[in-house]
C-alpha cells in the first residue's frame, strides 16, 4: 500500500475550531448528541474528537446507509457499540428502513434516566432535545428530513451548527436542532482516508484513481470474493496484486486501448463507480475488533 500517494485532505484548522465552539455553545441546549456514521465505514466515518467535544452528554450512534452495508457486519457493529455503552441503531435514510427504532432507543435506553427523573418531578410534557452531528455526506440532512417528515434543502457542508436555532419535531416528545454539526473526518489516518475515498465521502483527488481501485479490489478479493466473481466474471486469486485484479476486470469487460493494452484507468473508474452505487453488493469495509478490550473507538465509552 503506497501511502506516499495519498495527499493530505483539506479541512482547515479554523473550521475545526469553529465547529468545536459551535458544538460547545449548543450543547447546553440539548439532552443528547446523535452521531451519524456510515455503516460501511463505522470507524473511519466517526469524528476523532467526538467524546472530547461533547463532554459527557449522552451519545447515541446511527449507522446510516445500512442498505449498502453487509447486514452481518452491521449487526456486529451494533452489538459492539452497545457493549461499549453507546446505544446504536441501523437505518437507511433513502427508504426510511430502521428509522422506527430510533425513538424507542433514544427515549427508553439513552435518556431513560433523564425521563424518569423528569416524570418524578411531574415534568412530563417537556420534549427531549437532540443535536445531530456527522461528517459531510454521511446522511445528516436525509436523516433530519426523514425524521421530521419535511423536505428541506440540502444542509450546507459548512462546519459548525447554525446560529439560528430551529427545533423540529421528530416524534412524540422529541425535537432536534434542524441544522446538524458538520464534523471533520479522520483525515490524519491514512487508511481511514482511503476507506472514506472508496465510499466517495472524500474526493478522488486525494489519491490516484487507479491506486484507489487496486486497494479496493484487493480488499474485495480478500473479503467478498464471490461478489467480485458474480459481478465481473473472474476468479480472484489470493496471490493477485491489486493491479492484476484491475487488469482481469478490464479484460473481462473488454476495456482495451490501441495495441490491445488494457484500459486500467477506465476499469478503475468502473469499479469505484459501481462500488459506490452499491452494484457490487452490500459491503462493509471495517469490522469490529474480536475482543471488546481492543477498543478501536476510545470515544465510545463516554
Ligand atoms: P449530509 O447532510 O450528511 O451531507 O448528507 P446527505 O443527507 O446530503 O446525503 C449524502 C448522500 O447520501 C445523498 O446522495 C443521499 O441521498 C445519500 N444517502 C443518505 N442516506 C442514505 C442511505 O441511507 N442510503 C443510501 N444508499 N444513500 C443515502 P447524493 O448522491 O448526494 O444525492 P441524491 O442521491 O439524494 O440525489
Amino acid at each position: 500500500m503506497d501511502q506516499a500517494q495519498l495527499k493530505s485532505i483539506q479541512w482547515f484548522p479554523g473550521h475545526m475550531a469553529k465547529t468545536r465552539r459551535a458544538i460547545k455553545s449548543n450543547l447546553p441546549l440539548v439532552d443528547a448528541v446523535v452521531e451519524i456514521i456510515d455503516a460501511r465505514v463505522p470507524v473511519s466515518s466517526q469524528n476523532p474528537e467526538m467524546s472530547g467535544m461533547i463532554s459527557g452528554k449522552p451519545r447515541m450512534i446511527v449507522l446510516n446507509k445500512c442498505d449498502m452495508a453487509d447486514d452481518r457486519a452491521t449487526a456486529k457493529w451494533i452489538d459492539y457499540f452497545r457493549k461499549s455503552g453507546v446505544p446504536a441503531v441501523a437505518v437507511d435514510c433513502k427508504t426510511g428502513k430502521g428509522l422506527k427504532s430510533f425513538m424507542p432507543v433514544l427515549q427508553k435506553e439513552l435518556l431513560k434516566e433523564l425521563l424518569a427523573k423528569r416524570a418524578s418531578k411531574g415534568m412530563t410534557g417537556q420534549p427531549v432535545r437532540v443535536m445531530i452531528v456527522g461528517i459531510p455526506n454521511v446522511g445528516k440532512s436525509s436523516f433530519i428530513n426523514k425524521m421530521s417528515g419535511s423536505k428541506k434543502a440540502k444542509v450546507e457542508d459548512r462546519p459548525g451548527v447554525t446560529r439560528v436555532k430551529q427545533w423540529v419535531k421528530i416524534g412524540d416528545g422529541a425535537e432536534m436542532l434542524d441544522m446538524p454539526g458538520v464534523l471533520w473526518p479522520k483525515f490524519d489516518d491514512q487508511e481511514a482516508a482511503q476507506r472514506l475515498a472508496f465510499t466517495g465521502a472524500i474526493k478522488d483527488e486525494i489519491i490516484d484513481t487507479e491506486t484507489l481501485s487496486m486497494l479496493l479490489l484487493r480488499y474485495l478479493a480478500d473479503n467478498y470474493p464471490a461478489m467480485l466473481t458474480a459481478r465481473y466474471k473472474f476468479e480472484p486469486d489470493s496471490e493477485d496484486t491489486g493491479k492484476i485484479l484491475l487488469e482481469k476486470l478490464g479484460k473481462k469487460r473488454g476495456m482495451l486501448i490501441s495495441g490491445g493494452e488494457i484500459d486500467t484507468e477506465r476499469a478503475a473508474i468502473t469499479v469505484l463507480d459501481e462500488f459506490r452505487a452499491g452494484k457490487i453488493g452490500r459491503i462493509t469495509l471495517e469490522m469490529p475488533p474480536h475482543k471488546q478490550e481492543e477498543d478501536i473507538n476510545e470515544d465510545a465509552g463516554n
